[in-house]
């Protein structure tokens, strides 16, 4: 018998064939992001599913899907799945490093030259038809000669470092794992503080963990200089976001630019979006026409690995293999 997959976001017709050949696959037609209920209600009958590294699977979810074997998440953050439950019940989680490194770190680059360069007072003085406004506006700062501070030295924090030399900038990182080894030209600090107050640019790659929870709190931020800006485009909640609106309004930093918020999407009231000195997009570090197809063929390849029992690099918990054979020869 095939297997049964479900496909929970939009995913390209090329890479729903795929699975077709060796899958029934069921694929999401309603509103998105599906509801939980709906969710549930498709994984009932089950064997993979495939969606994005946004959508929730905790234990309540996963306790539903007796026949769940395989959770492709197509995106490299794995936060969204009970890990922990997920192994204990043999669902073995994968993910899609690498292929967005690039997307992200252009990303980032983009958000600290809007930021530095103040090119959102600027645009919105030219479509208001205040082209010498532009005279008015603070001047900007220069990229060139300044330092970068890299938190979390992964593929996408080495990525960031690699263009930040052709900007002639000075980089510094910390990350809390001693054996990763900075690229030449890259200064490890050896302490959180210490980078925080390194930098003229703060940049976050550190993936969601409880260690990472509000990694950056207000003490950590109070070791930001006064014309700092904080670029996160890892994950929301690595950001204590009270602490840093209070940061913000106050003027203790300069400025954030933020691709990922704690809540997504935020809530109208959230008072990050009534600052002048934040910059704020919607989750897009993988945003492009290019990443997104790599990350879908990596992410259907994965499950097709997965489900026929085939050697599969990127499943993040090996250990619910082990959970899976332990229970195979049982009663
Ligand atoms: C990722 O790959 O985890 C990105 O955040 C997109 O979901």
């Amino acid at each position: 018998m095939k297997p049964t997959v479900f496909v929970a976001m939009g995913l390209g017709e090329r890479y729903v064939e795929a699975m077709r050949e060796r899958c029934d696959v069921e694929v999401y037609g309603g509103r998105t992001p599906i509801s939980r209920e709906e969710l549930m209600g498709a994984l009932r009958q089950a064997d993979g599913v495939v969606g994005s590294a946004q959508l929730p699977y905790p234990r309540e979810v996963l306790e539903a899907a007796p026949r769940l074997r395989v959770i492709s998440n197509v995106g490299v953050g794995f936060d969204n799945v009970d890990l922990a439950c997920a192994t204990e019940r043999g669902i073995v989680v994968t993910n899609t490093p690498g292929v967005l490194s690039d997307a992200v770190a252009e990303l980032v680059f983009g958000l600290m030259v809007v930021m530095a360069r103040r090119l959102r007072e600027s645009e919105q003085a030219v479509r208001g038809g205040r082209w010498d406004a532009t005279l008015r506006i603070p001047l900007g700062s220069d990229l060139a000669g300044k330092t970068l501070s890299i938190i979390g030295l992964g593929r996408i924090g080495r990525e960031v470092a690699a263009r930040a030399a052709a900007f002639k900038m000075r980089v510094v990182c910390y990350d809390a794992r001693p054996e990763l080894e900075p690229e030449a030209g890259v200064e490890r600090l050896a302490t959180l503080d210490e980078a925080m107050a390194a930098g003229d640019f703060v940049s976050l790659h550190v993936d969601l963990n409880p260690s990472t929870r509000h990694l950056i709190d207000e003490a950590a931020l109070s070791h930001m200089r006064k014309g700092a800006f904080l670029i996160n485009a890892a994950r929301g909640p690595v950001v204590d976001q009270k602490a840093l609106a209070a940061a913000l309004s106050e003027q203790r930093i300069a400025g954030a630019a933020l691709d990922v918020l704690e809540v997504e999407p935020p809530d109208a009231a959230d008072p990050l979006l009534q600052l002048p000195n934040v910059y704020i997009v919607p989750h897009i570090g993988s945003a492009t026409v290019e990443t997104r197809a790599a990350m879908q063929e990596l992410a259907t390849g994965n499950l097709l690995a997965c489900l026929a029992g085939e050697p599969c690099a990127r499943i993040v918990n090996p250990e619910a293999l082990s959970a899976t054979q332990s229970t195979e020869g049982g009663p």
